[in-house]
């Protein structure tokens, strides 16, 4: 098995990364100082865009960090469905008072500019979501001293990134917020997601890969659960986009313990790709009827979302969530660090002490 990657870190706890604003820079560094290691996500960045926050990262903190890329999709979108779609958001634009986006826009994000600043200018770790990099693509970032892991959402994908070379995947239970990082998005597979706790048992059985585990988790307990599970390194999203440094919009952080929002679903309704929410009005109106077309939908809805946080209306945005959301705790990136740890200690001391009983 090749390093566990826990060299990165002084705790096994990761930042995810989190595009649309809230794995900024500052939150990334406040993770390394406080020895967790933060995220970048590249995912909606031009590479101008990524490359400026990797430098802003590095004027704030020596500690090490990652770069997160959106592997490039297929076009295989139905321009039926989605204009189906745009009719159906027709209301939406009225109410907020705002055009649709074109669907067809910003369909490169740039992923061969960002792999060559990442190879021209090398960062400690690079996770790929939504798809595999190539053998090429992975050996050349082990060149210049970059590891790479892959998020996968299934032991087959898991097996498909340890057939590439990377030197980890990223496991992520259905339980996460945001994007689940399917590789090929496939309408017929969904719902049919499985449990972080379950996955990673699984992988750690097929592959000889070390494993970072993602989805739900926001206590130092949860931790230990996935370590015991067989995972290396734990990663939280929901848990740090409350926290102060996070730049998720106020009204997202806010969303997160409102008693107003009481579940998350997994929902196209914003992306054309699942993702899992919060459960509010855009969702629950536009969610059963949108069509598989990411990135189409995510352009086509990109003003309606704004528009609604304009307007300081939750109910019209994007409120990504993990699972365990309740349990959002609005502490400093590395006071959270810290007490994170300090749980983990202590589920493992109350593990020992009931194994010894
Ligand atoms: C607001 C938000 C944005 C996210 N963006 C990304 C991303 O850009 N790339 C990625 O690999 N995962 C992304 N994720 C998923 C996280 O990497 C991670 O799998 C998830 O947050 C773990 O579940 P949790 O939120 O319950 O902790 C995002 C999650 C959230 C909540």
């Amino acid at each position: 098995m090749s390093s566990a990657l826990t060299d990165l870190c002084h705790y096994p706890i990761v930042q995810a990364p989190m595009a649309g604003g809230a794995s900024c820079p500052v939150l990334v560094a406040a993770v390394g100082e406080a020895g967790g290691l933060g995220f970048l996500a590249a995912g909606y960045k031009t590479a101008d865009g990524m490359y400026q926050e990797i430098k802003q990262v590095r004027g704030l903190t020596n500690r090490p960090f990652g770069v997160n890329l959106f592997m490039p999709q297929p076009d295989c979108a139905d321009p039926a469905a989605v204009d189906v779609y745009r009719h159906q958001l027709a209301g939406e634009a009225t109410w907020y008072q705002t055009a649709l986006g074109d669907p067809d826009s910003g369909r490169d994000d740039g992923y061969d500019a960002k792999l060559a600043i990442l190879l021209d200018d090398p960062v400690p770790l690079v996770t790929f979501t939504f798809g595999c990099p190539t053998r090429e693509v992975v050996q050349a970032l082990q060149r210049v001293g970059t590891r790479s892991a892959v998020t996968v959402t299934t032991v087959d994908e898991a097996r498909a990134a340890q057939h590439v070379g990377a030197d980890a995947v990223c496991v992520q239970g259905i339980e996460a917020g945001g994007h689940q990082g399917t590789h090929r998005d496939n309408p017929e597979a969904d719902g049919s997601g499985v449990g972080l706790l379950s996955l990673v048992g699984q992988v750690r059985e097929a592959v000889q890969l070390p494993i970072i585990a993602a989805g739900g988790i926001m206590r130092g307990s949860q931790i230990a659960a996935v370590l015991a599970a067989g995972a290396d390194l734990a990663q939280l999203g929901t848990a740090f986009l409350v926290t102060p440094e996070s730049g998720a919009p106020t009204l997202h952080k806010r969303a997160m313990t409102d008693p107003l929002f009481t579940r998350t679903e997994l929902t196209r309704a914003f992306s054309g790709r699942p993702a899992r929410g919060l459960v509010n009005r855009f969702l629950r109106e536009h969610g059963p009827y949108a069509p598989a077309a990411y990135p189409q939908i995510h352009h086509m809805t990109s003003p309606l979302r704004k528009a609604a946080a304009k307007a300081g209306d939750p109910q019209g945005m994007a409120l990504w969530a993990g699972q365990g959301h309740r349990f959002a705790r609005e502490l400093p990136a590395g006071q959270l660090v810290e007490v994170l740890a300090a749980e983990l200690d202590a589920a493992k001391a109350a593990l020992g002490q009931r194994g010894a009983e």
